[in-house]
């Protein structure tokens, strides 16, 4: 499938005054660097000339190790003592320098340096930029057969019918997301099936080993999900109790194996007891005894073991009001704390549930005080509109980012504790990948705003959702104003627009079950799967303070009491902690009742109002990617009335309150 360039396509997108720049380049210290340095260094140098040729038409002239006064100069030198990816960029109007002691550091300067010439923003003096998240992690849920688990974008880049697939979009892809700053991809789904399960053990080696190649040339460390069970799926052992010798032998070996062929190899990525997945409570081990013990056969080669926390009964009664699916990632972990070893880090959804529209932060950030933490967003949009709604997802990051945790050192801002500013080590952020096949890389075109913005939060967490919505938008449609602010006017109302038009007060979930998309209000209401909203005649919602299921006492004061007040909980959370009677007043002085008919009906109106903005910018943009968007707002505006008139409709039947306002109820 041909690809686009999504926001490094240098034809659009450039000021004019400042691309003069871009005919004199000087490198400075490229080629004295080490070998390993050379490769990504090149990558820079590559990404110059491209730039000079599609933004000035003509290539620049480059020279070596001598200052340029009117061109950009870029100086590679160890010893100015920046931090590994830091940049420094001076602008002094006729000249641009470059500086950093890494070679990614310089990837990411170039990169920067172009964006800013690109959306004329040349008249900041000096910027030194260091990056906040030492991990800055893409995982994709890529399947051997092409497919991607929750991929709303067509098929996987890196596998193709069975096998793995290496091509110059895989390059491409490389280049795109070391733009923004991702410095590791995990290629291949959580759920590892039986041939992925041999990604480890000899399966397509050559060609995991140039993807490798191919990601350490733009500073990105490959990583590979695991099967916990390997040992026994490959028929090598017959149990995978991670405290036999035999077991914890044969992942040493198979793991030393992989390093000699894939020697800058990042590690490993393990979902486990999770949906299905083997893991060490089969054998009745911890979660500790498992991690460490793959972490050890990685440690030799300073690999990482990153081990998910998504851990759950997806078997569960229904019927059984005690049991409650928001508590089991903290009881599961929380008595771990101290017990894993230096180089495994907990990847920690951001929620407690799974990747709702609206989710309180997890109460495990707060109380993990020893261990090594990421956090984990979803860029693919799997509850949230799956690419076919906009919802622009980075004030939502920004919101959990900035979530004050209260844990024991200050504040406990949960950005600090996944940036190493806490007690973790070896820390970050990563995100489910929105990525695939289609053209335009991530189906909806104004999707990319999330995988942009999410490389550059993880770069840069003080960057607004608005610059970032700005900046992509300059640097995607190229430099015009309007675009710009339409754009991003449509962006940050998408996300506002979507949690209306869908569940209300954070309860999350009525969702068609399975594929995630449309509304199914008791579609999971009966299921094993945990996720329940218990509406009746009486009210709706799952009590999770004291006289319920008590999750809320996971939380460190004062949220824990925060969130148990029905006078200090905030509105948009609301039900999720609490069950409430349609006639409770909530904060915003609506009832209940009221809140869910008025937000359903604003979030279509929302809908309509992005659709103006779109149509206002038609002869701005170019018309394939106009009608792509067009044609995917209509669908919005379906699914949006489609929510709103079923919720509307089952509430105003269940509690018989009519709307005030008269407007349409079925
Ligand atoms: C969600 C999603 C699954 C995925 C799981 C996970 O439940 O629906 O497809 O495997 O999350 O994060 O592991």
């Amino acid at each position: 499938m041909s690809y686009e360039f999504a926001w490094l396509d240098y034809r659009k997108g450039v000021a004019s005054r400042a691309a003069d720049l871009l005919k004199k380049i000087a490198l400075t210290g490229f080629d004295d660097a080490a070998a390993t340095d050379k490769d990504i260094l090149f990558s820079a140098e590559l990404e110059l000339k491209r730039a000079s040729r599609d933004i000035c038409g003509q290539e620049a002239v480059f020279v070596r190790d001598e200052a340029v006064s009117d061109g950009i100069n870029i100086v590679f030198d160890k010893s100015l003592g920046l931090p590994e990816g830091a940049y420094g960029i001076e602008i002094d109007g006729t000249r641009i320098t470059v500086k950093a002691s890494s070679a990614c550091g310089i990837l990411y300067g170039v990169f920067r340096a172009l964006a800013l010439i690109r959306t004329g923003r040349i008249s900041e003096k000096q910027i030194t930029e260091v990056p906040t998240s030492p991990i800055r992690m893409l995982d994709h849920w890529d399947n051997p057969d092409g497919s991607i688990e929750r991929g709303y974008s067509g098929k996987s880049f890196f596998f193709r019918n069975d096998h793995l697939y290496v091509d110059d979009r895989t390059r491409e892809y490389a280049r795109l997301v070391a733009s923004v700053g991702i410095n590791a991809v995990a290629i291949n789904n959580v759920n590892v099936n039986d041939i992925a399960t041999g990604l480890v053990s000899g399966y397509d080696r050559k060609e995991l080993a140039m993807i490798a190649k191919i990601f350490g040339d733009y500073g990105i460390k490959l990583f590979i999900s695991l099967n916990f069970a390997s040992p026994m799926s490959l028929g090598a052992t017959d149990t995978a109790d991670p405290l036999d010798e035999g077991v914890a032998q044969w992942w040493k070996k198979t793991t030393d194996d992989l390093y000699k062929d894939i020697p800058g190899l990042g590690g490993f990525l393990v979902k486990a007891d999770s949906e299905g997945r083997p893991g060490p409570f089969s054998y009745g081990r911890t979660h500790a005894d498992g991690a460490n013990m793959l972490a050890r056969a990685l440690a030799p080669h300073n690999g990482l073991l990153i081990w998910r926390c998504f851990v759950y009964n997806c078997q569960q009664d229904w019927r059984d009001h005690t049991m409650d699916r928001a508590r089991a990632c903290y009881d599961n972990f929380i008595g771990l704390d101290g017990q894993f070893d230096d180089n495994v880090i907990l990847q920690i959804k951001n929620g407690p549930m799974d990747f709702q529209v609206r989710e309180p932060v997890s109460p495990l950030f707060g109380g993990l005080k020893k261990t090594n933490m990421m956090v984990e967003f979803q860029i693919a949009q799997e509850y949230t509109g799956q690419q076919r709604d906009i919802c622009y997802l980075i004030p939502m990051f920004k919101q959990v980012l900035d979530f004050k945790t209260y844990n024991g050192e200050g504040e406990g801002i949960l950005c600090d504790l996944v940036t190493g500013k806490g007690l973790s080590r070896a820390c970050g952020m990563v995100a489910v990948s929105n990525t695939g096949d289609d053209p335009n890389w991530t189906g909806h075109d104004l999707a990319a705003a999330n995988l942009y913005g999410f490389g550059r939060l993880a770069f840069d967490p003080t960057l607004s959702s608005e610059e970032i919505a700005d900046e992509w938008s300059r640097l995607t449609f190229g430099y015009d104003d309007t675009v710009a602010e339409g754009v991003s006017k449509m962006l940050m109302m998408s996300w506002p627009a979507y949690e209306k038009y869908t569940s209300p007060l954070g309860i999350g979930w009525m969702i068609s079950p399975g594929h995630h998309y449309g509304p199914d209000i008791e579609g999971y209401e009966f299921s094993p799967w945990g996720t329940y909203h218990r509406s009746d005649r009486n009210g709706l919602g799952v009590e999770r303070g004291k006289t319920g299921t008590c999750m809320i006492d996971q939380y460190n004061e004062p949220i824990r009491s925060i969130y148990e007040g029905l006078d200090t909980c905030p509105d948009e959370l609301v039900l999720f902690f609490h069950r409430l009677p349609y006639d409770h007043v909530l904060k915003s002085g609506k009832t209940v009742i009221e809140h869910i008919y008025d937000s359903h009906f604003e979030g279509v109106l929302d809908v309509e109002e992005m659709i103006g903005i779109w149509e206002s910018l038609k002869d701005r943009i170019d018309e394939l990617r106009y009608k792509r968007v067009a044609d995917r707002l209509q669908g919005q505006l379906r699914n949006a009335k489609e929510w709103r008139d079923r919720i509307n409709t089952y509430y105003y039947r269940h509690s018989g309150v009519p709307d005030k306002q008269g407007r349409m109820i079925y």
